[in-house]
């Protein structure tokens, strides 16, 4: 299996329920390399840019409030499979439909609000790790 870079956004609400230590244990115990991590408030601009795939849709502008209401550590991570590794350790998006143990299921409270993003493909855990990091930021 390939080495791959996902990125992770512990989003506002992770940051409000002080849930970063959790998380980032959790990712570490799993195997995840730690390559950057930084704590940002995003602007409407960056959050509507970043979720920009979603433009239009029902939600689209409710997460751009959410992402934007409060502070959110975006950490770059990299391991053997780690698009897919990562997205089963988080689970599904809705916490009521999130495999047991994982961190939405264990700390999300709704759909909208459910901790943490993670990057869906090879080639967007690139795009998305170059989003918040230069290159240089990444050890
Ligand atoms: P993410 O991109 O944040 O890792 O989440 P995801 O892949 O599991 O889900 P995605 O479909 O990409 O949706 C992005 C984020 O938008 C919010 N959302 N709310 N209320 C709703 O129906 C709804 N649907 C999506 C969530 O915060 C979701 O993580
Ligand atoms: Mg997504």
């Amino acid at each position: 299996m390939a080495i791959e870079r996902t990125l992770c956004i512990m989003k506002p609400d992770c940051v409000r329920k002080n849930l970063q230590g959790e998380v980032l244990s959790r990712l570490q115990k799993a195997g995840f390399k730690v390559l950057g991590l930084k704590q940002i408030r995003l602007t409407k601009e960056e959050a509507g840019a970043f979720y920009g795939v979603h433009k239009g849709r029902p939600f689209y502008d409710g997460l751009v409030e959410f992402m934007t209401s409060g502070s959110c550590v975006p950490v770059a991570l990299e391991k053997e499979n780690a698009i897919s590794d990562y997205r089963t350790l988080i689970g599904a998006t809705d916490p009521k439909d999130a495999a047991d143990g994982t961190i939405r299921k264990l700390f999300a409270d709704n759909k909208g609000e459910n901790i943490v993003h993670g990057s869906d493909s090879v080639e967007n855990g690139k795009h998305e790790v170059n989003f918040f990091f230069a290159e240089s930021e990444l050890i």
